[in-house]
């Protein structure tokens, strides 16, 4: 064999392979917009006409220099654009919006010119990664879920330290063909500071939510730190709660907020969400929620706060506030009583 043909094959085999490539693969996200890229060589009389196959459904047309949507089908209708400035320059590119599930599938893009005609394939595809992960505990059920998954998502849970429990998984398709998914873990005996991990995957990406019940603290009488993430990374967003409703502080991208109730308590937050807090009594009893996420986790811890000396010194202050308030009220009528005796007078 010589150096030439030696060559030559190569040259062969690296086109066959471009060939056998097939056709160029779009991603779309689920009701964003999308470009289908199409060119050809620019030359007068242009005339497009995209088609979805199989099926053959007129998805948009254009001739005489103008959109021709007479043929097109209900499917696209208000949906589908040309470049029109980008024409003239060879670009019959077709930007859709509002893209659906039952959007896939391939695409012709058939142009022809005064010189001649060209034909080209896209396949589309649609992609609705997963977003938000919602976990609940009730009792000794956890229940992970998330909504609006294309395609099918897969559910895994883990515990750390690992422990073997039940769980079920339902898939719902909905009527925009995409899908739910929940599934419900038993735990068997619960214990503090196990790390309950859900895991939910499609194609496009993966999202993990945590969920961690800490052994109860008590609060000593300076300072009380309540742990959050195990996480090294800042979060993009972090909210403790109180008593499972009500907002202690958040903070995210925009800023940081503390809420009126809790400005006397709060300390300190934390680079990984830690909040410390101070001057706590008996009212501020129960249980704090962290809520962490950063880019691909959500970690939710709960702790039980117990306050008792703040309990204590808090029913003695009220009795001395009832005492001061005694005394202004006795003050107050006799300053009343001396008025009216002196007026009468
Ligand atoms: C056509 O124009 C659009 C808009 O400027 C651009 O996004 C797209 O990449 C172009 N396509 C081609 C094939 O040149
Ligand atoms: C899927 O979740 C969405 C959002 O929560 C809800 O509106 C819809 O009813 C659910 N569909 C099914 C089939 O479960
Ligand atoms: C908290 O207080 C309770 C009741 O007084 C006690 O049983 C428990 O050991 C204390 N826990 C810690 C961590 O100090
Ligand atoms: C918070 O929850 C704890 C435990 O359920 C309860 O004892 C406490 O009264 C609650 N506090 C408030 C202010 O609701």
């Amino acid at each position: 064999m010589t150096e030439v043909t030696r060559v030559l094959l190569l040259l062969r085999f690296l086109w066959t392979l471009t060939l056998s490539r097939g056709d160029a693969d779009v991603s779309c996200v689920f009701m964003q917009s999308c470009v289908l890229p199409c060119s050809f060589q620019s030359d007068t009389d242009v005339i497009i006409h995209w088609i979805q196959t199989p099926g053959d459904l007129h998805v948009h047309s254009y001739y005489q220099n103008q959109d021709q949507l007479g043929n097109q089908h209900q499917n696209f209708r208000g949906r589908t654009s040309l470049f029109k400035e980008q024409i003239s320059g060879g670009n019959a590119s077709l930007q859709l919006t509002g893209v659906r599930v039952q959007d896939q599938g391939g695409y012709k893009c058939h142009t022809s010119t005064i010189t001649g005609n060209k034909d080209g394939v896209i396949q589309l595809k649609v992609d609705a990664p997963v977003r938000k992960i919602h976990i609940e505990q009730v009792g000794n059920r956890i229940t992970c879920s998330s909504q609006g998954i294309y395609p099918k998502p897969e559910l895994t849970w883990s515990t750390d330290p690992p422990s073997s429990s039940k769980s079920t998984i339902t898939v719902h398709p909905t009527e925009q063909q995409l899908y739910n998914i929940s599934s419900s873990l038993i735990l068997s005996d619960p214990v503090p500071d196990v790390i309950y991990s859900c895991r939910i995957s499609t194609r496009t990406n993966t999202r993990r939510t945590t969920l961690r019940n800490t052994a109860s603290i008590n609060s000593s009488s300076s300072d009380t730190t309540l742990s959050c993430a195990t996480s090294n990374s800042p979060p993009l967003s972090l909210i403790w709660r109180f008593n499972h409703s009500q907002i202690i502080l958040s903070q995210s991208s925009d800023g940081h907020a503390v809420s009126k109730e809790w400005r006397q308590q709060v300390k300190s937050v934390s680079e990984t969400g830690g909040l410390t807090l101070h001057q706590l009594s008996a009212e501020h009893q129960g249980t704090y929620t962290c809520e962490f996420t950063n880019k691909e986790e959500t970690h939710i811890s709960n702790t039980v706060l117990r306050t008792e000396r703040g309990g204590e010194r808090s029913s003695s202050s009220a009795a001395v506030t009832g005492l001061v308030f005694a005394a202004i009220l006795v003050l107050a009528a006799g300053v009343t009583g001396l008025v009216i005796y002196r007026k009468k007078r």
